[in-house]
C-alpha cells in the first residue's frame, strides 16, 4: 500500500507505479535510510511526540531490519514498495504495529531523501577518497621504478624533448591530487544535514536541529528549508568531480594504449588487464585502457543529465529530482571502478627502457640543445632557431641523427660550433639541464618522488 493512499478513491495505473517508483534505484539507501530513522526516532523522542521505550522500540526494530536487508537484500526489491522509505517505513510497521505508523511524524519524505543521498554521497565519498590515494601511490610507485626509463615526452605527439617515464608518472599524480582535493570540498559543502526542514517549510515539532545533525555526523544543519529539501548542488558537483577525474583516468588510458602500441612498443602490458582477438592470434588488446577511456563518456553524460534536470527547477522540492539518484549512482560506481582498474594496470605494467630512449634518441628531440648551446655561445636565440632548423633539415635528408654529424659538417651552419657540442647533445644532458622545479632532470623527479612518497607516509 502506498504511503499515501487516504486521499485517493482510484487505483494508480500499472503503468503509472511502474513509472513513479523509485525502488529499483533507490534501494541502495536502505542503509542510510534505517540510519536517518533512528535518528528521527531519537529527535521524536527529545521533543516528547514518543516515549523513550516507544523510542528504544524502534531503535530495536530498525536494527533488526538493518540485519535482515544486510543477510537478505532481495526482499527490498521484491516488496513492490513505491519507494525505499516506504519500504522501510512498511517493514516497520509489520515489526512494531502502530508504533511504525508514528515515525513519520514531522517528516517529509522530501527532507529523508534530501538527508539519505547526502550520507550516501558521504559514504561513497570516502571510499572514493580513498581510492584515488591508491591510485597515485600506484603511479608514485611507478614513477620510483621507473625513474632511468628515459622516454620521448610529447606536443602534437611529436616528439618533442626527452622526459623520465617517472617524470610522466608524477605528471599524473598532480592531476589526482587536484581530483582529490576537489572531492574534499565537495565533501566538506554537502556535510550538512537537511532533516528537520519537513516537506518545504520546516519540520512543526520543535526539533534541536544541530543536535539532530550531529547524531547523523553531519558538521551542520541546513539553514532554509526550501533549499534543504530542494539543493542537489552535491550530485552536480560529484558528478563534475568525477567527470574531471574521468577525464585525467581517459588521458593517461589514451597515453597508455598509445606507449602500448606496436608503433611505440613502449610498454608491456599485464596478461590479467587485456585480451585477445577471436580471430588474429598475436593481438593482445588494451581492453582494460580502452574501457577507462570509453567509460568517461558515461559520467560525462550524468553530469550533463543532473545539471538539465535540476536546470529552471522552481523552488521546493519536484519529482523530477527523482532522476537525481541513478546518474550519480552510476558515476560514482563508474568512477570507483575505474580507479580501481588504474591500479590494476599500473601495478602490471613493464617499460621497455631499450624502446623508450630509442624512441628519445630520434626525432631531433635534442634539437633545442643545440639552439641552447648557439645562444651560449652568443648567438641570439631566434637566430639559434633558425640555424638548428637548417642543421635538422640536412640531418633528415643525411637519415642520421644531428650527433652523428661532424664537426666540419655542423661548423658549415655556424661556425661558433666546437667539439663540446656532442656533449651537450646527449640524452644525459638533454634530462640533466631541466634542473628547475618541476622539470624532468633526474635529480628534480627523485626529489619529487620523495616528497609524494613524505606526504603520503604522513597521510596514513
Ligand atoms: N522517491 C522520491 C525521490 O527520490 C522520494 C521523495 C518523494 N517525495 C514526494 N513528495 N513525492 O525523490
Amino acid at each position: 500500500m502506498a504511503l499515501w493512499g487516504g486521499r485517493f478513491s482510484g487505483e494508480s495505473s500499472v503503468l503509472f507505479k511502474q513509472f513513479n517508483d523509485s525502488l529499483p534505484v533507490d534501494y541502495r539507501l536502505v542503509e542510510q535510510d534505517i540510519r536517518g530513522s533512528v535518528a528521527w526516532a531519537a529527535a521524536l523522542v527529545s521533543v516528547g511526540v514518543l516515549t523513550e521505550n516507544e523510542g528504544l522500540a524502534l531503535k530495536a526494530a530498525l536494527a533488526e531490519l538493518q540485519l535482515e536487508v544486510a543477510q537478505a537484500p532481495e526482499i527490498i526489491l521484491r516488496s513492490g514498495a513505491e519507494d525505499i522509505h516506504s519500504f522501510v517505513e512498511q517493514a516497520l510497521i509489520a515489526k512494531v504495529g502502530d508504533l511504525g505508523k508514528k515515525l513519520h511524524t514531522g517528516r517529509s519524505r522530501n527532507d529523508q531523501v534530501a538527508t539519505d543521498l547526502k550520507l550516501w554521497c558521504k559514504d561513497k565519498g570516502m571510499v572514493l577518497s580513498a581510492l584515488v590515494t591508491e591510485a597515485c601511490q600506484a603511479l608514485v610507485a611507478l614513477a620510483q621504478r621507473e625513474q632511468t626509463s628515459v622516454m620521448p615526452g610529447y606536443t602534437h605527439l611529436q616528439r618533442a624533448q626527452p622526459v623520465t617515464f617517472a617524470h610522466w608518472a608524477l605528471a599524473y599524480v598532480e592531476m589526482l591530487e587536484r581530483d582529490a582535493s576537489r572531492l574534499t570540498d565537495a565533501m566538506t559543502r554537502l556535510n550538512t544535514c537537511p532533516l528537520g526542514s519537513g516537506a518545504l517549510a520546516g519540520t512543526a515539532y520543535a526539533i534541536d536541529r544541530h543536535a539532530l545533525a550531529a547524531s547523523l555526523a553531519f558538521a551542520a544543519p541546513t539553514l532554509n528549508s526550501l533549499d534543504g529539501v530542494s539543493d542537489r548542488d552535491h550530485v552536480v558537483e560529484l558528478c563534475a568531480t568525477a567527470s574531471i577525474s574521468m577525464m585525467h583516468l581517459s588521458r593517461m588510458a589514451e597515453d597508455l594504449i598509445f606507449f602500448n602500441s606496436g608503433e611505440a612498443g613502449f610498454i608491456e602490458l599485464a596478461d590479467e588487464v587485456t585480451s585477445g582477438s577471436s580471430l588474429m592470434p598475436q593481438k593482445k588488446n588494451p581492453d582494460a585502457l580502452e574501457l577507462i577511456r570509453g567509460k568517461t563518456g558515461r559520467v560525462y553524460g550524468a553530469l550533463t543529465g543532473i545539471l538539465t534536470t535540476m536546470k529552471a527547477l522552481p523552488l521546493a522540492y519536484n519529482k523530477d529530482m527523482q532522476e537525481d539518484k541513478e546518474g550519480l549512482f552510476d558515476v560514482m560506481d563508474t568512477w570507483q571502478l575505474c580507479l580501481e582498474m588504474t591500479v590494476l594496470v599500473l601495478s602490471g605494467l613493464k617499460v621497455k627502457p631499450q624502446q623508450t630512449l630509442a624512441a628519445a634518441q630520434q626525432g631531433y628531440a635534442n634539437a633545442t640543445e643545440l639552439a641552447d648551446y648557439l645562444v651560449a655561445k652568443g648567438i641570439p636565440f631566434r637566430q639559434a632557431h633558425h640555424i638548428v632548423g637548417e642543421v635538422v633539415l640536412q640531418a633528415i635528408a643525411n637519415n642520421q641523427p644531428i650527433e652523428a654529424m661532424s664537426l666540419a659538417q655542423l661548423q658549415q651552419f655556424a661556425v661558433q660550433i666546437e667539439d663540446d657540442v656532442y656533449q651537450v647533445l646527449t640524452i644525459e644532458s638533454c634530462l640533466n639541464k631541466r634542473d628547475v622545479l618541476g622539470g624532468t632532470a633526474p635529480a628534480r623527479v627523485a626529489a619529487a618522488i620523495a616528497q609524494k612518497q613524505a606526504l603520503m607516509t604522513s597521510a596514513d
